[in-house]
């Protein structure tokens, strides 16, 4: 393709994220969601991107009702390609659930996309709403401690050959540290570094202490708490935490 006629959409950005995120059930991550899946009769996936989870269960025999429910349309198109999982497209404090689901997820650190305050009190509050007595919510976000936002600089870009034979380099630079919120931007360019696309997002990175109260507030108990995908405990160097939390 002409370089200089090449575009990069949101739809191409949405494939990106799948060709560098594909759901893999032998990363301990990715293990320890689709096992919570497993054992759930009624799932909701929260900020469910692209629906690789919900895939992966419901081709692996998950008969039970799975709904994903994200606000990105161009995230959702790519999980609409499943036809026998239900996709809505919210805000996790939009939804409207009540005592419909026994599980709620957010996998690969979808939590850390409430910033502030008031939208993690209202998304926390329509997550338990969705939740029957008793139910379970499983999530990870990056520990403050961990700094991940250190290694997202231009030195660590990287390149990509797309299906349709396109090459593209991708990039993220942090604009701005505020406590435990980080601003970056997301920069897709030609091979060149020539900019095709910039996009800002800013992430919540949270420490126990601050956590927790937050979901008690909510309405629920917390059963476990990890530092690390093998059930590991959270100690002063985990780089994760990783929330199984009951709704009361
Ligand atoms: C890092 S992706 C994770 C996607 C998916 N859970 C996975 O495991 O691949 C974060 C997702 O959260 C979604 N998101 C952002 N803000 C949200 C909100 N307020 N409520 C629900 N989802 C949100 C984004 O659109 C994006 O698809």
């Amino acid at each position: 393709m002409d370089q200089d006629s090449q575009t990069f959409t949101d739809d191409d950005s949405a494939l990106v994220y799948d060709l560098e995120n594909p759901w893999d059930p032998d990363w301990p991550a990715d293990r320890f969601y689709s096992d919570a899946v497993a054992a759930a009769e009624a799932v909701l996936d929260v900020g469910c991107g692209t629906g690789s989870m919900l895939h992966a269960a419901r081709a692996a025999g998950h008969t039970g009702r799975l709904v994903g429910v994200d606000p990105d349309e161009s995230m959702l198109a790519r999980a609409r390609r499943r036809t026998d999982i239900e996709w809505v497209r919210a805000t996790a404090a939009e939804m409207a659930y009540a005592e419909e689901f026994d599980l709620a997820v957010m996998a690969s650190n979808a939590f850390q996309c409430f910033a502030t305050d008031e939208d993690l009190r209202a998304s926390l509050a329509a997550i338990r709403r969705a939740l029957v007595g008793g139910g379970t919510f499983v999530f990870g976000t990056r520990h403050l401690q961990g700094r991940a936002w250190e290694e997202w600089n231009p030195s660590n870009a990287g390149n990509l050959t797309l299906p349709d034979g396109r090459e593209i380099r991708g990039w993220y630079q942090v604009e701005r540290v505020d406590g435990p919120r980080v601003t970056f931007t997301e920069t897709t360019a030609l091979p060149d570094g020539a900019p095709l696309r910039v996009s800002g997002t800013t992430l919540r990175f949270h420490i126990p202490e601050t956590l927790n109260p937050f979901l008690e507030e909510a309405g629920f108990r917390i059963q476990d708490q990890y530092g690390d995908w093998k059930r590991g405990p959270l100690t002063a160097d985990s780089r994760e935490i990783i929330t199984v939390a009951r709704a009361q």
